[in-house]
């Protein structure tokens, strides 16, 4: 069945009400362009034939994807009945189903599209159309049915008068179609709207008025479909899939004390058993081992790698850096390009000084190291195994400390016996 299908990414907007440089599709939603969300759900349903529309900032969009993504360009954006228009020549032989996504629809589910494409080839409609019902429906395309029900048009807001205002029904945008039927019908959309664009949801009006068969699905949970539009709704879909990214976690046996407070990039690896307190951040590129604890107040930055029976405790920055198992960083510090061994322990306010204004520097701490409370290590710089820093010293760069040995002071040196 899915050999039948075409896939159209609609991603050539430049994203206007985000009033931003960045192309709308490449805003991050839990730290991941949210077009990266549309694309795996390509690859989830397995179509091979798929082809993503770009046009503003084309070439960053274009960087983002995977090499041998099929791309065309819309030059101008004309509309979204123009974007899907410029595809077609590529589909010339096909004659299935073409499915049409938006780049702004992150939450989709694999399973919702799988019921659409699912009724769309046993209905053999000339369209299916992915609807919802929602109580505040401003901003989406109105869903108009004829005396029958049967699905009759589609209005926009902006050009919706007050009776279809108050409809309920909306379209999510994605759909499938015929492709022969979209094909015929694209030739008479014409941009008479109040944004003079050739809409794409003009294509149900021909279609019905032609006698065709539109269908629809109605998507329970309209979060589905959220469109990204705005900053605000961009932050809707960061809760939204900030929570799935969680519960995904917490099946997999990870405790997230305060799922509110937490915050966890896509993409990271978490172990079993590892708990996390309230108010950390996770970016993105962070990997946790098992049984650590984490927080509260932690920040783990991209790079970070704990391995098993970590702690990483209260208001602690951790970036491009290794921690070994049994390592303990518990009370307030900074810890950047740093390599810490096993059963380390790492006293409250310890920083390593990794930036010398030019360059970042790695610090090496070996395995049962002591680092006393408020040192701070000047890299590049060594700390042997098993060697301890007396509090407050600050370990000078290149200052390497011998195995076992014990430095104090402001710069560190090795502590003199008193005879
Ligand atoms: C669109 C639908 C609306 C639906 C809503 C759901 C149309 C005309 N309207 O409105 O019925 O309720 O989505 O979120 O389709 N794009 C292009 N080329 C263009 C214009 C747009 O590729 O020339 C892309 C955009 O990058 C975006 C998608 O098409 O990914 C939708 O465009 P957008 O302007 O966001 O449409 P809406 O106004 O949200
Ligand atoms: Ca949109």
């Amino acid at each position: 069945m899915k050999d039948e299908i075409a896939a159209i990414i609609l991603a050539a907007g430049k994203g206007e009400r985000m009033k931003s440089s960045l192309p709308k599709v490449l805003h991050p939603v839990c730290s991941r362009p949210m077009l990266g969300y549309v694309m795996d759900l390509v690859s989830e349903l397995k179509i091979k034939k798929f082809t993503v529309v770009l046009g503003y900032g084309y070439s960053q969009v274009k960087d983002f994807l995977k090499p041998k993504t099929g791309t065309v360009i819309q030059k101008q954006l004309l509309g979204t009945a123009d974007a899907v228009k410029r595809v077609l020549p590529s589909l010339k032989s096909f004659h299935g189903a073409v499915l049409v996504l938006y780049g702004d629809n992150p939450l989709l589910k694999k399973e919702t599209i799988e019921k659409l494409i699912k009724r769309h080839v046993e209905s053999k409609a000339a369209a299916t159309l992915l609807t919802a019902s929602i109580e505040k429906p401003f901003g989406y395309g109105r869903i108009l049915r004829d005396k029958y029900s049967s699905i009759c048009g589609i209005v926009e807001e902006k050009d919706a008068d007050d009776f279809q205002k108050g409809i309920k029904e909306i379209n999510t945008g994605i759909v499938c179609f015929d492709k022969d039927k979209l094909l015929e019908s694209l030739k008479y959309v014409k941009p008479n709207n109040v944004k003079k664009e050739y809409y794409l949801t003009d294509v149900t009006a021909i279609l019905y008025k032609n006698g065709d068969l539109v269908e629809s699905v109605e998507i329970p949970d309209i979060n589905e479909a959220l469109g990204i539009n705005s900053r605000g709704e961009l932050a809707q879909a960061n809760k939204i899939m900030q929570r799935r990214i969680q519960d995904g976690w917490m099946k997999d046996g990870v405790t997230i004390v305060d799922p509110d407070s937490t915050f966890i990039s896509y993409g990271v690896k978490i172990g079993r058993d590892t708990t996390i307190y309230p108010f950390t951040v996770i970016e993105k590129d962070v990997k946790i081992g098992f049984r650590c604890f984490i927080g509260p107040f932690a920040h783990l930055r991209p790079g970070t790698r704990l391995d098993n029976n970590v702690s990483v405790g209260n208001f602690i920055e951790v970036a491009r850096s290794r921690i070994a198992g049994k390592t303990r960083v518990k009370h307030f510090g900074y810890i950047g390009d740093t390599n810490i061994g096993r059963s380390v322990n790492i006293g409250a306010g310890t920083v390593t000084a990794n930036y010398d204004g030019k360059t970042k520097n790695v610090t090496q701490i070996g395995d049962r190291a002591f680092i006393g409370s408020d040192t701070i290590l000047v890299a590049p710089v060594k700390i042997g195994k098993g060697a301890k820093t007396g509090a407050g010293s600050v370990v000078t760069r290149g200052k390497n400390v011998a195995d076992n040995s014990v430095v104090v002071g402001v710069p560190a040196k090795p502590l003199k016996k008193q005879g």
